[in-house]
């Protein structure tokens, strides 16, 4: 297999003030692939655009490695930094265009800065404000335009220095769910037809499922744990990452703390007759808290959380019934 385009070795981030320092990012490893769509996801503070900004070189490590294209960023120079660094857009949340620009000025910017000519510029920059649906809005000024409109022409502008990776944080977060959803779509239709590879920063669980492959779970400042999304989500190992990956109708607070399982479907066939002959086969009522199941083709992927009933005779044959059908009924410890 080729090598990733980046590769993160034990980073590490310490911001020091006066008598005080905080470890941002401590042993970080990550490998994200050429064609990736990544996903780092964590609370607030947990050290995401930290980890972005030191992938670009806006921050500097304060330990470890950030390999591009093999290349060890912390070591190049300025100039080969900077080319590197070309390589790599970034987009924001709150869009960072210039206010005193038109789109197309604003897609122009990157392009300028490294002295392209005036009218190649122009071509190009009207091409990219096409690709992202605002061929129309050329000559409107950032006030003039919506969220969404925004993020497109900072999209645009990111993608001006044909970069080989696209770096967005928490670039949905300012936006409402339908807005959201069409940027989501415009990043994976960018990394679909130009193979160009996407990390996405967020906090939302539903981004990463919308347009992620692989996932890392981020929680104070280290990666709890990473891989394909259905992987991490779906079975968890630890307990930063089923914190993380747990739905908010999950919380502890919503549920009675007792008896209470989860089971993973992941590409199970004719799952109805099987929750039906469960129920039926223990012979008492079980109920229903959650389920975000989906169905393809006959086949179900998802997780559904049930509370065992209060009989011990029940609970025997449940879990030998979910043992003989290969169910894996995983027991939620509710902490409060
Ligand atoms: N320039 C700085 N100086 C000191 N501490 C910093 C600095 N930047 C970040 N930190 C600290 O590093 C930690 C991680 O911050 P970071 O901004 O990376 O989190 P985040 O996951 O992006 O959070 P959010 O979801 O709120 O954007 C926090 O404890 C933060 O206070
Ligand atoms: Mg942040």
């Amino acid at each position: 297999m080729a090598d990733p385009i980046i590769r993160i070795c034990d980073l590490e981030k310490k911001f020091q003030s006066k008598n005080s320092e905080v470890y941002a990012l401590k042993g970080i490893n990550l490998e994200i692939n050429q064609g990736d769509i990544y996903g780092i996801i964590g609370r607030s503070g947990a050290g995401k655009s930290t980890l972005v900004r030191c992938i670009n070189m806006l921050e500097r490590p304060t330990g470890g490695q950030v390999l591009f294209e093999g290349r060890d960023l912390c070591r190049l120079g300025d100039r080969e930094l900077r080319e590197a660094r070309r390589s790599m857009g970034m987009i924001f949340q709150q869009f960072n265009l210039l206010m005193q620009r038109t789109a197309m000025e604003n897609v122009c910017f990157p392009l300028e800065l490294i002295g392209t000519p005036r009218e190649e510029a122009r071509k190009r920059a009207a091409e990219l404000l096409e690709l992202v649906g605002l061929a129309d809005r050329a000559k409107s000024y950032p006030s003039q335009l919506s969220g969404g409109q925004k993020q497109r022409v900072a999209i645009a502008r990111a993608l001006a220095t044909n970069p080989k990776v696209l770096l967005c944080d928490e670039a949905t977060s300012a936006l409402d769910p339908s807005t959201t959803d069409s940027i989501l779509a415009l990043i994976k239709d960018i990394n679909r037809r130009l193979g160009i590879t996407a990390v996405i920063i967020t906090h939302e669980m539903s981004v990463i499922e919308k347009i992620c492959s692989h996932v890392a779970i981020i929680a104070g400042g280290r990666i709890a744990e990473c891989g394909p999304v259905e992987q991490v989500f779906y079975h968890p190992t630890t307990d930063a990452a089923r914190i993380m990956v747990t739905p908010e109708a999950l919380s502890p607070e919503k549920l009675p703390c007792e008896r209470m399982v989860r089971i993973v479907f992941n590409g199970t066939k004719a799952l109805e007759p099987l929750i039906g002959t469960m129920m039926l086969d223990c012979g008492k009522p079980m109920s229903i808290f959650y389920s975000d199941m989906r169905e393809v083709d006959g086949v179900t992927y998802g997780q559904m959380v049930l509370q065992l009933p209060d009989d011990a005779e029940a609970i025997r044959r449940i879990y030998a019934f979910a043992e003989s059908r290969g169910l894996i009924l995983e027991e939620l410890n509710c902490v409060r």
